[in-house]
């Protein structure tokens, strides 16, 4: 993509200066590459869709084209979830010091379960949470996420009244999707502090690099997670309560067996798994993408009047954000046997990452595909919540949450303004990445009496 102004005009305070660094100088886990990287996923796109790099010291292939990236997210044989496994064994100095760890804490097996295994394994994990997480169970959560949005959108009215900004992020972002989780867990307020220190604990080092020491001291937090949702399990083990923990205690499958998938129970391991993904991957995603959402409205106060006139166009607004920012930009998989993805040929065992957020822009299959246009044709299509197998088991409640949002700011605030656009730097993960802050000043609307 040669002097594409929109890219540049829509990454707000990023530098321009993407184009003259050419492909050369890319690294996926450089965090000066992760304040804006469309630029160089459409440089890919224009090449050969598949763009190889050794950032990792071996050989990591990236998906670009939405094509490819469909293809690859569902031929799961082929390109297997099992990316991390063997993290934690073998002879490095992480895996051995990690295995120290969790025999000394008495921390619990770290076993894959979604995220990280293959069908049918996963298929089992799949059908055991759904029977927990279901499509009503979600919409239950409603009032509680207007609720919240609604008080955290007083405080915002509140601490700007004189003036001054504030932080939307940590200010709205951090705490509506926490919260959230929180109470679809079931775990009380006073807890809330916690549950976000475990969460981000558990994606140290995710997308990014951080050092051995690091990882260790985040393990130390994962441990403390899974002692307490141990002992809240078996809480519940005595005295079931109408909650997800007592659900997936109580999931199971009967008749699988002709499919080869095993029928039996979720041990405790697997449901500390199971939470943790579903605290970790509900929480700094739905963050991220209420930020995103955010600085979109904020670029285009046209959409900004339509939400306000129109508040069920809410639900347009946040699946396009979704579209162009996609917070989990990419996700690893392992090559299991030699494939070939246009003229690239892959060697069995190699990485891929399926890039989603580029997915997401091609030109290909979108129109004016750096443009905000919410409800344009095809959006129910982007991949910001992945396809295939490995789709996001908590999109409903992401979208649930972000519609929300945009419909309480919409109908509470008369105008929101961000102050530090160009300061506005991103948290350099690919996997997990977002605006760090986002200042804001609000003016609430006015409120007309009745009669
Ligand atoms: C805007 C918010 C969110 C985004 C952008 C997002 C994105 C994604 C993506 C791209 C995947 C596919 C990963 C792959 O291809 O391997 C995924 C999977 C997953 N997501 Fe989300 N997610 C969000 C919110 C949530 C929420 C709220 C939850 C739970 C409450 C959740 C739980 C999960 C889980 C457990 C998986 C693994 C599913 C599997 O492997 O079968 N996510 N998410």
């Amino acid at each position: 993509m040669t002097g594409n102004s929109k890219i540049e005009e829509s990454l707000a305070g990023v530098p321009a200066d993407v184009e003259s660094k050419g492909l050369e100088d890319f690294n996926l886990f450089d965090p000066e590459v992760q304040q804006c990287p469309h630029a160089y996923y459409a440089k890919m796109q224009t090449a050969s869709g598949v763009f190889e790099t050794d950032a990792l010291g071996t050989p990591l292939y990236l998906v670009t084209r939405y094509d490819d990236v469909v293809a690859c997210a569902m031929d799961p044989s082929t390109f297997s979830s099992r990316f991390d496994a063997g993290s934690m064994e073998g002879n490095s100095e992480y895996a051995r010091r990690a295995q120290e760890l969790y025999d000394e804490e008495g921390g619990y097996e770290r076993i894959g379960t979604m995220l990280t295994v293959d069908p049918p394994e996963h298929t089992r994990y799949r059908r055991l949470v759904s029977q927990a997480f279901t499509p009503k169970a979600i919409a239950e959560l409603e009032p509680t996420i207007r609720d919240l949005a609604g008080q955290l959108i007083d405080q915002l009215i509140a601490v700007t009244a004189d003036g001054n900004p504030t932080d939307f992020v940590n200010g709205f972002a951090v705490p509506l999707p926490v919260a959230v989780i929180a109470k679809a867990l079931n775990v009380p307020d006073n807890r809330l502090a916690d549950f976000k220190r475990w969460s981000d604990a558990s994606v140290a080092g995710i997308g990014t690099n951080i050092s051995v020491d690091e990882r260790l001291a985040a393990d130390r937090e994962v441990i403390e997670f899974q002692k307490y949702f141990a002992e809240q399990l078996e809480l519940r083990r005595e005295e079931p309560q109408d909650d997800l923990l007592t659900d997936l205690l109580n999931a199971s499958i009967d008749k699988d067996a002709d499919e080869g998938i095993d029928s039996t129970a979720l041990e405790i391991a697997e449901m500390l798994s199971m939470i943790q993904q579903l605290l970790v991957a509900g929480n700094q995603t739905t963050t991220h993408l209420l930020g995103e959402m955010l600085l979109l409205l904020d670029e285009h106060p046209e959409e900004w009047s339509r939400l306000a006139s129109d508040p069920a166009y809410g639900k347009d607004v946040a699946d396009e954000a979704l579209r162009l920012a996609a917070p989990t930009q990419g996700m690893f998989r392992v090559v299991t046997e030699e494939t070939q993805i246009g003229s690239t040929v892959l060697p069995a065992g190699s990485r891929v990452v399926l890039l989603y957020a580029a997915a997401n822009r091609d030109p290909d299959m979108w129109r004016n595909p750096d443009d905000f246009e919410p409800g344009r044709e095809g959006l129910a299509k982007h991949l910001g919540f992945g396809k295939g197998p490995h789709y996001c088991v908590g999109a409903g409640l992401a979208r649930l949450e972000a519609r929300v949002v945009a419909e309480e700011l919409s109908k509470r605030l008369a105008t929101i303004s961000v102050t530090n656009r160009s300061e506005i730097r991103y948290i350099p993960s690919f996997v997990l990445r977002g605006p760090e802050q986002i200042q804001v000043v609000v003016t609430a609307k006015k409120v007309v009496p009745d009669g």
